[in-house]
């Protein structure tokens, strides 16, 4: 497995089937008998996604939005949402929440679609990062101010294939 120099464990697997299973259990527990649309931004949810759709056991539909946030520039949507989420209950299903720039762009563009409800679900919050008011409406866990990579995350595409999560020295 190709490794960068100074990762060190930080999320193992274990502790991510946890922290998916509970948030899982919100979910259901908050729309039961509802039906749901979870978004995934591509790419690094895409394993947050696979295992929280499969232990979130309500009627639902999926579907991914790719949405890049260069720092100096305005979001750009590389591939927009597929579904029509008019008057649909929908869950945005992120890994990590930083600036908060990606959410902030997909929940506002979302919101025009006039949907019956609309919250934020991350596995990762980093708030010491935010540049804008976005919070997540059920998260995993609050983490400081370090990159990560592993389960979905990369360090320049490095790294997403890792089951566990890792961080950077400092
Ligand atoms: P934001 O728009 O600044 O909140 O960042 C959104 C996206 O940047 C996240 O959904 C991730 O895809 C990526 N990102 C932010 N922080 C990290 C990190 O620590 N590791 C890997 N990707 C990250
Ligand atoms: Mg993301």
């Amino acid at each position: 497995m190709q490794m960068r120099e100074g990762m060190i464990p930080s999320i193992s697997k274990e502790e991510i089937d946890e922290m998916v299973a509970g948030l899982a259990r919100e979910i259901e527990r908050d729309y039961e008998g509802k039906e749901l649309v979870m978004i995934c931004p591509l790419k690094g949810s895409v394993l947050f996604i696979a295992d929280l759709c499969r232990k979130v056991k309500l009627s639902q539909i999926v579907d991914f939005v790719y949405v890049t946030s260069p720092k100096l520039e305005s979001c750009r949507i590389i591939k927009d949402v597929s579904v029509d989420v008019q008057g649909k209950h929908v869950l945005i299903i992120e890994e990590i929440i930083d600036a908060g720039r990606t959410l902030s762009f997909l929940k506002a563009r979302l919101m025009a679609s006039h949907p019956a409800s609309i919250k934020i679900v991350a596995l990762l919050d980093k708030p010491a990062r935010r540049e804008l008011p976005i919070n997540p409406d059920y998260v995993g866990r609050t983490i400081e101010d370090r990159f990560v990579v592993g389960y979905g995350m990369d360090s320049e595409e490095v790294g997403r294939n890792y089951k566990d999560i890792y961080n950077f020295a400092q």
